[in-house]
């Protein structure tokens, strides 16, 4: 579909942007079950570096659905388009200087090594929120889980839905810990990824 359109370089581009906000851009991509605490973990994490002077945006599955994504449900081709559409909108974010931080099921291996793909080397950090089921189950902010064991909603991630998690991930978080545990060690890996200073 990109026949006939051509690339245009401009020349304020996003090197000088991350100079003039004093920090390289990325995304940060939360991945897990619903009710895993990826919003939760997400919107912490934002606060603290946002208190740090790093200039942020968090996009999150629930919300992004509202608009930019209201026209998709959650077979696996919705899904896929839901996560290839994240990944684009981050990908500008980035390119506007951003630290992004994203909260979706995004249950499939290959769409988010598709999104690491899409960026450039160092700039798509993989956080999977390993939350089990039960706990999820247990938390169950929104009443979904019990809908789903019912019956009434199909599709469900974790029910009749898989989630694949990634082998190695570049965090990997023991959900069930408290938030406040969690974000020490989120905070801890960026730093030793260099994406913080330590
Ligand atoms: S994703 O699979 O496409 O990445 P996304 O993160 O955008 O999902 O949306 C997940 C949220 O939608 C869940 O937290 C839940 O509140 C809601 N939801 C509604 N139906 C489903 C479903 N069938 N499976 C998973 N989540 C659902």
């Amino acid at each position: 579909m990109t026949q006939n359109i051509v690339w245009h370089s401009h020349t304020l581009d996003r090197a000088q942007r991350e100079s003039a906000n004093g920090h390289s851009a990325l995304v940060i991509w939360f991945t897990g079950l619903s009710g895993s605490g990826k919003s939760t973990l997400a919107g912490a994490l934002e606060q603290v570096l946002f208190s740090q002077g790093i200039k942020t945006y968090l996009l999150d599955g629930d919300n992004v659905r509202h608009g930019l994504c209201s026209d998709l449900g959650f077979s696996e081709i919705d899904r896929q388009e839901n996560i290839r559409r994240i990944g684009e909108v981050s990908k500008l974010m980035i390119d506007a200087g951003l630290v992004v931080l994203t909260a979706f099921i995004s249950p499939h291996r290959e769409e988010r090594q598709k999104i690491r793909e899409l960026m450039e080397e160092g700039q798509f950090i993989e956080v999977y929120v390993d939350t089990p089921l039960e706990v999820c189950e247990s938390r169950d902010p929104k009443g979904l889980y019990k809908k789903a064991r019912a019956g009434e909603l199909h599709n469900f991630t974790g029910i009749d839905a898989a989630y694949e998690a990634t082998e190695r991930p570049d965090v990997h978080l023991d959900g069930s810990q408290s938030v406040e545990s969690l974000i020490e060690k989120l905070l801890f890996a960026l730093k030793d990824h260099g994406i913080l200073p330590a």
